[in-house]
């Protein structure tokens, strides 16, 4: 049966009737071309292609074999969250923006992000049957959302957020356009750009001390997946935005500082849980201030006053931000010759 929706897209496409991105459909025309910044975007993930394979993660072992109890504690609930982050993010991804994104350059790219979570994926499978010999011991890292709490609030936030417009077939209405919005923005601004990029903080923290350079050369790679995640959903935001502006108001707002200031507790809670023991080096009051940074610029970039007001408190960040990410990808490049060309720019939204 072939609903309004359908019918709509399809005479869109044929009479060249301009329909907004997140009206309900499934566009198929890619010429011309209506989004093609998110096509700009796929081109630029590919770029950026890596296999599991390239990492080389027992250089590691000898590392974690002399970690401290407090430090084991806290690389043991690292890998526990990594075990699950980004299944559920793929689950966000088919189940509901996928769907709704109406463009097919759009999905292009998110296919695209698709195949990335699941490297990330794999490589976090081998990361924990590397780390983790002890087969009970793996079982329960995997297990980590039912049985860790701070990982489970974590995962709790998630999951409501997926649920909240799960059952939505389109976006026909206002409320359901903004519901969307707000699941887009919950995902790139609170779970990839702040729940990944605070544990990208712990990795490279122990990079700083010359911990766990394995594990740090494949986060190169995931952490620039996610900032191209990020980048990509921030754009479709900024279109939506263009196209539909009354979607945006005060209301809207205090929704996603509400949910913003959600997140950080739940990646506070989990920075107490990873911190109890007291790493030296690595304060909890800092890390704090970090997740407030990271979460006022998530906040600024979507055009909002930021909340907290706090500064970068890690020189180690600042370093990866800039300079150890394009040495590491220029030394790539000229290593291996895997299609990369032309000049290669870094999250500067950090
Ligand atoms: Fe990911
Ligand atoms: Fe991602």
């Amino acid at each position: 049966m072939i609903t309004d929706a359908e019918t709509r897209t399809v005479t869109a496409a044929t009479t060249g009737e301009r329909h907004m991105l997140l009206d309900p459909g499934m566009d198929l025309t890619l010429r011309p071309m209506r989004y093609p910044h998110f096509f700009d975007r796929f081109k630029e993930a590919i770029k950026n292609t890596w296999t599991v394979e390239e990492v080389d993660l027992h250089s590691d072992l000898a590392d974690l074999a002399k970690l401290s109890p407090a430090e084991r504690h806290l690389v043991s609930r690292l890998v526990a969250f990594f075990a699950t982050g980004d299944t559920i993010v793929a689950n966000n991804l088919v189940l509901n923006l996928y769907q709704h994104v109406n463009s097919p350059e759009g999905r292009l790219y998110l296919s695209r992000q698709l195949f990335e979570e699941a490297v990330h994926v794999q490589f976090y499978l081998n990361l924990l049957d590397t780390y983790v010999p002890d087969e009970k011991e793996r079982f329960a890292a995997f297990a980590a959302v039912e049985n860790i709490p701070s990982i489970a609030r974590k995962a709790e936030f998630c999951f409501r957020w997926i649920d909240s417009i799960f059952e939505l077939r389109e976006l026909r209405t206002r409320g359901d356009r903004r519901a969307f919005l707000l699941n887009l923005i919950c995902f790139a601004a609170c779970i990839e750009g702040l729940f990944f990029y605070g544990a990208f903080a712990y990795v490279y923290f122990l990079r700083s001390r010359g911990l766990l350079n394995g594990l740090a050369s494949g986060t190169n790679w995931v952490f620039r997946d996610e900032s191209m995640h990020m980048a990509f959903a921030f754009d479709v935001v900024d279109t939506i935005r263009a196209e539909e502006p009354d979607l945006f108001d005060a209301d809207l707002e205090r929704q996603i500082k509400d949910m913003v200031t959600e997140a950080v507790d739940c990646e506070a809670q989990f920075a107490e849980d990873l911190l109890e023991q007291g790493v030296s080096g690595l304060s909890l009051a800092d890390m704090r201030e970090y997740l407030q940074h990271v979460a006022d610029r998530r906040l600024v970039t979507l055009g909002i006053a930021p909340i907290y007001g706090s500064q970068n408190p890690f020189a180690f960040m600042e370093l990866q931000d800039v300079q150890e990410l394009s040495n590491f990808f220029e030394r790539r490049v000229s290593a291996y010759q895997v299609g990369v060309s032309g000049s290669v720019t870094f999250d500067d939204d950090f």
